[in-house]
């Protein structure tokens, strides 16, 4: 369920009028509602109830601080790629104790970091990787707490770009070798095999390809904490959510396109296919969503500059563009995109009898794949309206760039009827701050 609904004909996140946001803090922006981030947190929380768990929100899905604060307060723990990702972590009061370090390439610099820091976990994904986390862990007379990434070969029906659990991707070690890599482990000195984890893929929309891999890696897990002891299995994270129809998502359904038919995929269903094989393991489990915490949590808000009809097409040229927002542009995603003020025509729900027409979203960049929607019908827009691009909380600002030298957005949070600047806008002056005058 999130809080992004209309009152009166205007787009409110929780009770504040995004408009005012807007207002306040000019577009592009980003909006985020703390409420919806913990109704999702405390729901997968309490379906997970049965199991000893920690939730371990993949910081990559939103990094700012004050998001991670939030899931901090909420007693969460964090799944890192990077020592920057660490960084941030710490800087929101997290602790480090309940961070597992992920990723295919982890430097020298990072490594050193999180042990220092002292990690709950690394998720190490190659044998040349475990020899070198043996390494430097050697130098500092520590041991490094491990867990092998297991690539289950499974197929999670998701973007090609976003599935990591099949033999065909970089990810993690295949089943048959995995064995041999925990018997290495066991024989390093400064090695300590504290886990398991899988990640099969982001935007999954069903629950059977999490239960394929969790039957696929049960033996494996068992036979881990017989021969040695681990403590706990990371399923990953993955958890699909609503992009289509993203404004009558108040069930706390996850809708997507199936066959035509919109399926239903809900947090319920996801913890009746997962929990009970996982409870038989009788061993922690950790899960690391990103997208299913944050993503229906935020908006990206930005103005309509121009409205152009050229020959037969019409396009909206707005605010914001692929450099603020890539996921149209790199994946074909589908995002809602909805006026802040709804035009008179298209109240209660319904878009028949206004004008409405066919029409490009499109932003300033100068590429064709920049983009939020294309041949999408929509309510006739004047220029200057205010348009929410919705389910943007995911994924959204952590992608966004300077190309074509623009400014990276500001982003805000809505807490009830309260709202502040948690960044601030770049400038032009920010551009060129970093840079520094050659001296050859
Ligand atoms: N754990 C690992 C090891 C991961 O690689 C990822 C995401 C997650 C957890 C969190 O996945 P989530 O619960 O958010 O699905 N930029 C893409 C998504 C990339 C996901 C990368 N890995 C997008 O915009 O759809």
């Amino acid at each position: 369920m999130h809080f992004f609904y209309y009152r009166d004909g205007h787009l409110y996140c929780e009770d504040v009028d995004l408009a005012r946001v807007a207002e306040k803090f000019g577009t592009p922006l980003y909006v985020y509602s703390a409420g919806t981030i913990l109704d999702h947190y405390a729901r997968l929380d309490a379906a997970l109830a049965p199991l000893d768990h920690l939730i371990c929100y993949a910081v990559k899905a939103n990094s700012n601080r004050a998001i991670l604060k939030l899931l901090v307060d909420a007693g969460a723990g964090f799944d890192i790629v990077s020592g920057g990702e660490l960084h941030r972590v710490i800087a929101a009061a997290g602790d480090p104790a309940r961070c597992t370090f992920a990723g295919v390439g982890k430097t020298r610099e990072e490594i050193e970091s999180a042990l220092e820091q002292r990690v709950y976990s690394f998720n190490v994904e190659s044998e040349a990787e475990l020899d070198y986390i043996n390494r430097l862990a050697r130098t500092k007379n520590l041991r490094a707490p491990i867990a092998v990434r297991a690539n289950p070969d499974v197929d999670p029906r998701t973007h090609e770009y976003v599935s990591t659990g099949s033999h065909e991707n970089k990810f993690g070690i295949a089943l048959g070798q995995l064995p041999a890599v925990y018997e290495r482990a066991a024989k390093m000195r400064n090695v300590e095999i504290v886990g398991v984890q899988m990640h099969i893929g982001s935007q999954i929309t069903e629950a059977e390809p999490f239960a394929i891999a969790i039957k696929k890696l049960a033996p494996i897990v068992r036979e881990l904490k017989s021969k040695y002891d681990i403590k706990f299995f990371s399923i990953g994270g993955g958890m699909g959510i609503i992009y289509r129809r993203a404004l009558d998502s108040g069930s706390g359904q996850w809708w997507h396109d199936h066959g035509g038919e919109p399926a239903a995929f809900s947090v319920r269903d996801y913890a009746d296919a997962i929990v009970p094989p996982l409870r038989d393991l009788g061993i922690r489990i950790l899960v690391e969503p990103g997208r299913f915490l944050v993503g229906n949590a935020g908006v990206l808000l930005t103005r309509v500059l121009y409205v152009k009809k050229s020959g037969q097409k019409k396009f909206v040229i707005v605010d914001a563009g692929m450099n603020d927002l890539i996921r149209p542009a790199l994946y074909h995603s589908y995002h809602e995109i909805a006026p802040v003020k709804q035009p008179v025509t298209s109240r209660n729900n319904s878009t028949s009898g206004g004008r409405v027409a066919k029409m490009d979203v499109v932003g300033p960049v100068c590429e064709s794949g920049d983009f939020f929607a294309l041949d999408r019908e929509m309510p006739e827009l004047d220029e200057d309206a205010l348009l929410a691009v919705m389910s943007a909380g995911a994924y959204g600002f952590v992608m966004a760039s300077n190309y074509n030298s623009r400014p990276l957005p500001a982003e805000a949070l809505v807490r009830g009827e309260t709202f502040s600047l948690i960044r601030k806008r770049q400038t032009w002056e920010d551009l060129v701050s970093d840079e520094i005058e050659p001296e050859c």
